[in-house]
């Protein structure tokens, strides 16, 4: 078939079939081409990364605090809390795609990409922050290509928070080249 005589889209009629036939599968319809299961691994796998940044950001706000460096600590909260805010929003994906996700603390270290690292000094700290930024970035870009044009819901979602890592990133490479500077 030349490509000006294609249908741009199914038909309507087919389109409302579809819908009602499978109205249990919730937003999940038949013209999804993603591999589902694979998508929600992954995800969890995502999921996963983030609770440990959530943690991880979180010992290093408040040892920060300790040694009364106030604005690195308010980056590292901002930075727990964005993390947060990228969990919520994966695991709502996990169900909207008719999967669990994943919040067992068993196993939730080899589940994630990141690492938990305490980290001995404000340096160390922003060092390994760094460090698993980068890790997130990569990973995160994996998987908007492994979507692609299959899942571009999952796919838009993960170009958001891969933004936000990149400018997590951004925020501690400045904050490293200012604390090495003082030094
Ligand atoms: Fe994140
Ligand atoms: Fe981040």
């Amino acid at each position: 078939m030349a490509k000006k005589d294609k249908p741009f889209l199914t038909d309507i009629k087919t389109l409302r079939e579809r819908a009602r036939n499978h109205i249990e599968q919730g937003a999940i319809t038949a013209g999804y081409s993603a591999d589902r299961d694979t998508v929600i691994k992954l995800l969890n796998e995502a999921l996963a990364t983030e609770i440990v940044c959530v943690l991880r950001y979180k010992r290093h706000y408040f040892m920060a605090s300790g040694i009364n460096a106030q604005s690195v600590a308010a980056e590292f909260l901002q930075h727990a809390n964005e993390e947060q805010m990228h969990a919520d929003q994966i695991a709502a994906r996990i169900v909207q795609l008719g999967g669990e996700p994943n919040f067992s603390p068993d196993g939730l270290a080899s589940r994630s990409h990141a690492e938990y690292v305490e980290g001995d000094s404000l340096l160390d700290m922003i060092k390994e922050d760094l460090i698993a930024e980068r890790i997130a970035i990569d990973s995160y870009r994996e998987m908007i290509t492994y979507c692609g044009s299959d899942d571009p819901t999952t796919r838009r979602m993960l170009e958001t928070i891969l933004a936000m890592e990149e400018e997590h990133a951004d925020d501690l490479a400045t904050l490293l080249q200012e604390l090495s500077g003082k030094s």
